[in-house]
């Protein structure tokens, strides 16, 4: 199935989109965003470091042409391709983290517990630099994993699944995602009670260390916050506690003026000038987005505009 867009409306509502304003979609996966952008006048610079959404492109393109441009690239690079295309600066920024629809959906690009598929986990396959979750689970100390897991899954049981996780790599090969489910549901006494299945932080965890997703979410919003024109937001749509947390203390540090433009730490009597205003509030979805999506339960929307120039 296509992903459904989360926080779709809101997203659009305070995006203010203005006609031929140039808008960043750095998420594209099945462009809902870009689409409704595009519906609204804007024009749309959007990248994706999963090239499988490049055919989603195409479709949009089709039906908007010279007003949609696709870089497949990770977010954390898209600066240097908006210089060379001589973009200096951006109306507005949509971030919607995590992984889509399709990826889950897809048993062989093995996100999923519920499909099997090898374990794999890279959003971008073509990076060959990048090691599979299978490399991580086969080869990282029994340490790592629990601290991977612990950290970025909130798992209470990450000592013991690290463990289970090395007792069984003794034996044979961890090479596909029912194998690694079933050593998780084995390591936490699954029983069929639990509401959330017990793969799900441990899973989540190593896909987020996999793709280095906490690392580049910060680098980027350090890069992208400096394109944007007085008026202009960023939208970031998280759906992690970690990721919702850096978004906030970012965001929170340059409404604060707590850095300057380098991100160089200031002395207090020396705070920047307020070049940025934070919506204090974050938003979440309504009862019925959650009935009619529930993958949308767990996504919050956080905003902050450029008000002042450098
Ligand atoms: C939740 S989906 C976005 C869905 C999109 N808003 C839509 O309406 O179809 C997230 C997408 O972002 C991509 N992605 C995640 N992290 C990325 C990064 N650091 N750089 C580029 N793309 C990334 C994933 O490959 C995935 O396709």
């Amino acid at each position: 199935m296509n992903h459904i867009p989360v926080l779709a409306k809101e997203v659009i509502e305070n995006l203010n989109i203005k006609k031929d304003g140039i808008y960043l979609d750095c998420t594209f996966g099945a462009g809902g965003y870009s689409q409704l952008i595009l519906e609204s006048g804007g024009i749309v610079y959007c990248c994706d470091q999963d090239i499988t959404t490049k055919k989603y492109f195409n479709d949009l393109s089709a039906k908007f042409p010279n007003k949609i441009h696709f870089f497949h690239t990770n977010f954390n690079f898209i600066d240097e391709i908006l210089a060379q295309n001589n973009i200096e600066k951006l109306d507005g920024i949509v971030m919607d983290l995590g992984v889509s629809s399709m990826q889950i959906d897809d048993g062989g690009r093995g996100f999923s517990f519920q499909k099997d598929g090898p374990l794999d986990m890279r959003m971008n396959q073509s990076d060959e630099n990048l090691q599979s979750a299978k490399d991580f689970v086969n080869y990282a100390s029994e340490e790592n994993l629990a601290d991977i897991i612990y950290y970025y899954g909130d798992e209470r049981d990450a000592r013991k699944i690290a463990r289970a996780i090395v007792n069984a790599r003794e034996k044979e090969e961890i090479s596909t995602t029912s194998q690694l489910s079933n050593i998780v549901k084995k390591a936490k006494n699954f029983n069929f009670k639990q509401k959330i299945d017990p793969c799900t932080k441990t899973f989540q965890a190593i896909r987020i260390y996999i793709n280095n997703e906490m690392n580049f979410l910060i680098t980027a919003l350090q890069k992208l916050s400096k394109l944007l024109r007085i008026g202009g937001k960023i939208l970031v749509v998280t759906f992690h506690s970690i990721e919702d947390m850096i978004v906030k203390k970012f965001f929170s540090s340059l409404d604060k003026g707590f850095y300057n433009s380098n991100y160089e730490l200031l002395n207090e009597n020396f705070y920047a000038n307020h070049q940025f205003k934070m919506e204090k509030k974050v938003i979440t979805p309504s009862n019925q987005e959650i009935k009619e999506n529930i993958r949308s339960r767990s996504g919050k929307l956080r905003i902050i505009e450029r008000i002042l120039d450098e």
